[in-house]
C-alpha cells in the first residue's frame, strides 16, 4: 500500500542469497540519482526491535515455542513500522528493508507449521497497513545459499562463526522455505518479483533497478532525480 510519496521495497530469500549486497547496490544507485534512501533490516531496525533481535536469533526464545517466537517477530515488526518505516515513507523516503512480513509467513508459518490464520492476524496487527510496494525475492537453491553463507562467516571470523537459530536447520527445511517464497510470489505477482540469485551481482542489481525505476517514477521521484543529479548521495543506515 502506498504511504506518502515514499517507496517501500523489501528483500527476501534464504541464507546467502546476497540480500545485503543488493540492498547496498540499490541504495548507492538511488542516492546517486538524488533520491533519499533508508536501509533497514528485520528483525530489528528500530531500538525496540533491535532489543528483540538478539533474543530471537540467539535461540533464547526457542524453548518457549514457535508461537512465542512468531509473536516476538510481530512485536519487533510493529515497533519497526511505527517508529521508522511509516514516518520515512510519509516523508518521501525510499525504504529498503532486509526481510519483512514474508519472512514470518515462511519461517514461522510454513516451516514453523503455525496455522495460517494465526500468522495472518499477527501480520495485520504488525504491519498496520504498511506493506511493501515491491518485494524482491532472491532465489537460490538452498545448498548453494548455505555454502555461500558458510564461506562468508568463515572468512569473516578467525574461528568459524556459530550458525544462528535459523541457519542451524536441515537443508530440506531451507529448500521448503525457498519453495514457500516462490509460492508467495506466484500468489502476488504484482508485488513480488523473483530474481535468479545465481546470476552475477551486476546482473541482479540491474534486474532490481528495472523493477524499482517505474515505481519511483510513478511517485514523482523521476523529477527529483533529475533536479538533484548533481547533488550529494543521501543514504542513512539503521541497524
Ligand atoms: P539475519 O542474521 O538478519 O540474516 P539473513 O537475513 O541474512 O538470513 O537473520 C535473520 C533470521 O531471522 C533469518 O534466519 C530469518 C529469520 N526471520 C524469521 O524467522 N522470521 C522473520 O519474520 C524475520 C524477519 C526473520
Amino acid at each position: 500500500m502506498s504511504i506518502g510519496t515514499g517507496l517501500f521495497v523489501s528483500f527476501e530469500g534464504g541464507e546467502g542469497a546476497g540480500k545485503s549486497t543488493q540492498i547496498a547496490r540499490l541504495a548507492e544507485a538511488l542516492a546517486r540519482q538524488g533520491v533519499r534512501v533508508l536501509k533497514t533490516r528485520e528483525p530489528g531496525g528500530s531500538p525496540g526491535a533491535e532489543a528483540l533481535r538478539h533474543v530471537l536469533l540467539s535461540g533464547a526464545a526457542e524453548e518457549f515455542g514457535i508461537r512465542m517466537e512468531a509473536i516476538l517477530f510481530a512485536a519487533a515488526r510493529s515497533d519497526h513500522v511505527e517508529t521508522l518505516i511509516r514516518p520515512a515513507l510519509v516523508s518521501g523516503t525510499v525504504v529498503l528493508c532486509d526481510r519483512f512480513m514474508d519472512s514470518s509467513r515462511v519461517y514461522q508459518g510454513v516451516t514453523g507449521n503455525l496455522e495460517p490464520e494465526f500468522i495472518t492476524s499477527l501480520e495485520r496487527v504488525a504491519v498496520n497497513g504498511v506493506t511493501p510496494d515491491l518485494t524482491v525475492i532472491l532465489d537460490l537453491p538452498a545448498a548453494v545459499g548455505l555454502a555461500r553463507a558458510k564461506a562468508r562467516s568463515d572468512a569473516a571470523a578467525s574461528a568459524p562463526a556459530a550458525p544462528d537459530r535459523f541457519e542451524r536447520e536441515e537443508i530440506e527445511t531451507h529448500e521448503k522455505r525457498r519453495q514457500a517464497f516462490l509460492d508467495i510470489a506466484a500468489a502476488d505477482p504484482q508485488r513480488c518479483k523473483v530474481i535468479d540469485a545465481r546470476q552475477s551481482v551486476d546482473m541482479i542489481a540491474q534486474a532490481i533497478l528495472t523493477h524499482v525505476q517505474p515505481l519511483l517514477h510513478k511517485r514523482g521521484h523521476g523529477a527529483v532525480a533529475a533536479e538533484r543529479s548533481a547533488g550529494r548521495p543521501q543514504t542513512e543506515r539503521v541497524e
